[in-house]
């Protein structure tokens, strides 16, 4: 008989879920037989969903999904099993640990290792339920770059493409009307989005959380680029980007089981506090969820590829409770709850961020 695989994706999306689904089922399959491989759909709600939606991922199944973005297997950020919602009588929603009935659930499915593509979020869950007895490899997925123990996540280059693409659209415009352009990418608690698309589309200002803003000192870089309402700058600002003894701007959800606090709108606080000080032109742009989207890019590609791949490896090594991970042209693994212990912020001594101050990008200090 053979060995099954469940291969699932949580939390938000990004381009290159499909190629790791994709390498994970190719590996399976020209591995002399022993493995298949099922999906769950919208995370680890395909297992606890009644009636179950499981997809059979066989080698045709995921032909073409090199370059598809998205995630043929649907994901959420509303579905953990460790706290999931249910709603009560009364109509207040409470959570409750469905762990054991999960564990259970993927006894019954004859799983026997599962591979969870994800964020910190979604690895949380991978470390309690490997605590608890689940066969769990992890393969780290955000836009946003910021988990420590992996040098790049797929996806992330190809939001950085989109960002770039847009910034350098946006520069066209702001030098016609000799106006100040802001971009708001996304990053959360790391501004990595912002700092490679602020250096690759030669922006003025880069405005990152791990450099709290003052907002005398962006005046100051606008005031010598343009006089009498005459040249341009361009702005780029990270949506977790926030001024010197401020706070960030965002909104609780109101969406059931939605955990983060809801970011966006930033760059029009950043326009507000401008517009006090200084009466040049200034428009914005809030890239959101187009940063998430689309074809990966070459080089997401081949690293979500080796993602897949090793993290089959890892299963048929039995070395469960790791995530895969790449460090230094290497892809090897570490536990995962070593991998969340710690985000990877932009340190003060990064050297793109010490090339953004020797370019004269303005950091907001
Ligand atoms: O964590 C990645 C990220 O893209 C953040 O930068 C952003 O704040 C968040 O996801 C938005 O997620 P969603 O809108 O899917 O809840």
């Amino acid at each position: 008989m053979k060995k099954r695989i469940l291969v699932l994706t949580g939390g938000g999306d990004c381009p290159g879920l499909n190629t790791v689904i994709r390498a994970i089922v190719r590996a399976a399959h020209y591995s002399q037989g022993i493995w298949e491989v099922v999906g769950s759909i919208q995370a680890f709600n395909g297992v606890l969903n009644d009636p179950q939606e499981i997809l059979i991922l066989d080698n045709k199944s995921v032909s073409g999904l090199l370059v598809k973005g998205g995630t043929i297997l649907e994901t959420t950020n509303k579905g953990n099993p460790l706290a999931y919602p249910i709603q009560k009588s009364d109509g207040a929603w409470t959570t409750v640990d469905r762990s054991e009935e999960l564990i259970k659930k993927l006894e019954k499915l004859g799983i026997d290792a599962v591979i969870n593509i994800g964020g910190d979020g979604s690895q949380r869950i991978s470390q309690t339920l490997f605590e608890r007895g689940v066969n769990i490899v992890g393969v780290p997925k955000t836009i946003d770059n910021d988990l420590s123990a992996t040098e790049y996540t797929f996806g992330f280059q190809t939001a950085v493409e989109t960002a770039t693409d847009a910034v350098d659209k946006l520069v066209s415009t702001a030098e016609s009307h000799n106006r100040v352009m802001i971009a708001e990418v996304m990053g959360r608690d790391a501004g990595w989005i912002c700092l490679y698309t602020a250096v690759a589309a030669g922006a003025e200002v880069a405005l990152i959380p791990e450099i709290p803003y003052d907002i005398d000192k962006i005046v100051e870089k606008l005031n010598k680029r343009i006089k009498n309402h005459r040249g341009f700058a361009n702005i780029v600002i990270a949506e977790g980007a926030k001024p010197k003894d401020g706070t960030v701007v965002g909104y609780k959800s109101d969406e059931v089981g939605y955990e983060h606090i809801k970011l966006g709108g930033v760059g029009y606080k950043l326009m507000h506090e401008l517009k006090q000080k200084t009466d040049i032109d200034m428009r914005v742009t809030v890239l959101g969820h187009v940063q998430r989207g689309g074809i990966p890019t070459a080089f997401d590609r081949i690293l979500a590829t080796q993602y897949g791949i090793k993290a089959f490896e890892l299963v048929e090594q039995g070395q469960f409770g790791h995530m895969v991970t790449y460090s230094q042209g290497f892809f090897g693994s570490t536990p995962i709850k070593k991998a969340i212990s710690e985000y990877k912020n932009i340190a003060q001594d990064n050297y793109l961020l010490c090339c953004a101050r020797q370019l004269g990008i303005c950091l907001g200090d």
